[in-house]
């Protein structure tokens, strides 16, 4: 099983020279401690399903991702723990006959099937998942699953998402309006749950990951809002300026913020999503883009990989 985790996930304070020039007060919601092996979102979106699964007497789970996919290492690690079977569908046929790299090697460890999907395949499947066709047809190929999304964000992700904002709005500190709750966004199920998960006042600010993501993003979120809680929110926005390059680029400018972030703080930083957002928040604290008095909460959403 997955517990014990820790939860409440930790709050710290952090005094961090820029910010506090700036106003801005800097807390770090440390969701990448709440378990050692499906840690932060992980954590947070899987178990709501892993719990609709066992509902509905489902045995194998099924998802879809890249070859670097957290979502992918976290699907093998969770239903290993749980005594499920797993599949993913991993995007890029050319994968099949190649050396695993430490994602895939780590997920096939935990007993996940893999299966390569060619580009266009891949994305044909995705695109029509809710359709009877596709679902009979996985059916077919790998047995009776419960099917998550690439990246794992639906409904049910969100609502466990929402948990973040009920657990800091419980805290002695509470949350009001000069907080913002601060997470990355690569497919923007976190950043859905977190917003929807506020009290009135506060407001959420993903950061995304992925270049080429303004407005589809912003759909993504809306959607999950009208599937999750039957309706949208105006507390959240995404800022789509600390991409640096594209998914899973790391660029010299972000490697050496973050480097001097963990130097200053005595703390790991996971690079693809988390030293981002920091950045993100860094950025916007330097250039005036956050209000005096702001008290800015950034959820750590994974650890170091
Ligand atoms: C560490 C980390 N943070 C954030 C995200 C993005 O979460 P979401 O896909 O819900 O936007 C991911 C997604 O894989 C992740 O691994």
């Amino acid at each position: 099983m997955l517990s014990p985790a820790v939860l409440p996930s930790p709050v710290a304070a952090l005094t961090d020279p820029v910010l506090a020039a700036a106003g801005t007060e800097l807390r770090l919601k440390r969701d990448d401690l709440i378990h050692p092996l499906v840690a932060g979102n992980k954590w947070r979106k899987l178990t709501p399903n892993l719990c609709a699964a066992a509902e509905l007497g489902h045995t194998r789970l099924l998802t879809f991702g890249g070859a670097y996919s957290h979502h992918i290492r976290a699907v093998a690690a969770a239903a290993a723990a749980c005594g499920l079977t797993s599949v993913g569908v991993i995007r890029g046929d050319e994968l099949a006959d190649a050396p695993r790299n430490p994602t895939l090697a780590a997920a096939e460890a935990d007993g996940m099937e893999l299966a390569f999907a060619g580009r266009a395949a891949y994305r044909a499947m995705l695109r029509t998942l809710d359709e009877p066709a596709t679902r009979d047809r996985l059916e077919r190929r790998f047995g009776r699953c419960f099917v998550l999304p690439e990246g794992g964000s639906n409904a049910a992700a969100a609502h466990g998402a929402a948990e973040i904002g009920a657990e800091l709005a419980a805290e002695p500190a509470g949350l009001g309006a000069r907080d913002i709750v601060c997470a990355p966004v690569g497919t923007g199920g976190t950043l859905a749950g977190i917003a929807a998960g506020l009290p009135p006042g506060a407001r959420a600010l993903g950061v995304a990951v992925l270049r080429g993501g303004a407005g589809y993003l912003e759909g993504e979120v809306t959607r999950l809002h009208q599937e999750g809680w039957g309706r949208t929110f105006g507390n959240w926005r995404i800022a789509h300026t600390h991409h640096g390059g594209g998914y899973g680029r790391i660029p010299a400018g972000l490697a050496a913020f973050a480097e001097a972030f963990e130097e200053r703080h005595g703390l790991a930083i996971e690079r693809r999503y988390v030293a981002k957002m920091l950045h993100c928040l860094h950025d916007l604290a330097a250039s005036g883009g956050l209000p005096r008095g702001t008290r800015v909460t950034a959820v750590v959403t994974g650890p170091p990989t």
